[in-house]
């Protein structure tokens, strides 16, 4: 089976050591998804499958065979930026940019995470249907992604604006 990476259907790589990153990189070229610590321990490379995040330098392309990825390439539809892009545009949130795909990919991912009511470490009912997404609840959910540059507050700005809001209960 192939798997569809922005609506496309693609090959699975022959060599099954290939990483998901890797892949999307080198072999698709879609170079938005960025290498930063290829360790899991920063999130730029962070893409979407079927709506959850993943860390796409810990994954084997192969693993998502039949599945369906989206990467920072395919948020915007139909010329429109998706709505976080432009949050993001409005607020300042990113500065180099380089850790900015891997922001908004994780941001679209952690609101569907909140929303189906998947707790954090600082969430204090643990039995709620949907969590709201506080000023703690943004911070925490979004630590695995490291802005290195100036743009940390405009980000938390443009994801609070665009994902909270649809969060609470
Ligand atoms: S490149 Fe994947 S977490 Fe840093
Ligand atoms: S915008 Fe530069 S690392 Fe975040």
């Amino acid at each position: 089976m192939p798997i569809t990476i922005n609506g496309q259907d693609v090959a699975v790589p022959t060599d099954p050591r290939t990483s998901l990153l890797d892949f999307l990189r080198d072999s698709l070229h879609l170079s938005g998804t960025k290498k930063g610590c290829n360790q899991g321990a920063c999130g730029a490379c962070t893409v979407l499958v079927e709506g959850e995040r993943i860390l796409s330098c810990l994954a084997l392309a192969v693993q998502y065979d039949g599945r369906s990825i989206t990467s920072v390439e395919g948020l915007a539809q139909s010329g429109e930026l998706h709505p976080l892009q432009q949050a993001f545009i409005e607020h300042d949130g990113f500065q180099c940019g380089y850790c900015t795909p891997g922001q908004l990919c994780s941001a679209i991912g952690m609101a569907n995470e909140a929303k189906r009511g998947l707790p954090s470490a600082v969430t204090a009912d643990l039995t709620a249907d949907t969590v709201s997404l506080t000023h703690d609840e943004l911070r925490e959910r979004m630590s695995g992604n490291l802005c290195r540059c100036g743009a940390h507050n405009g980000i938390i700005a443009a994801i609070a604006e665009t994902c909270a809001a649809d969060s609470a209960p």
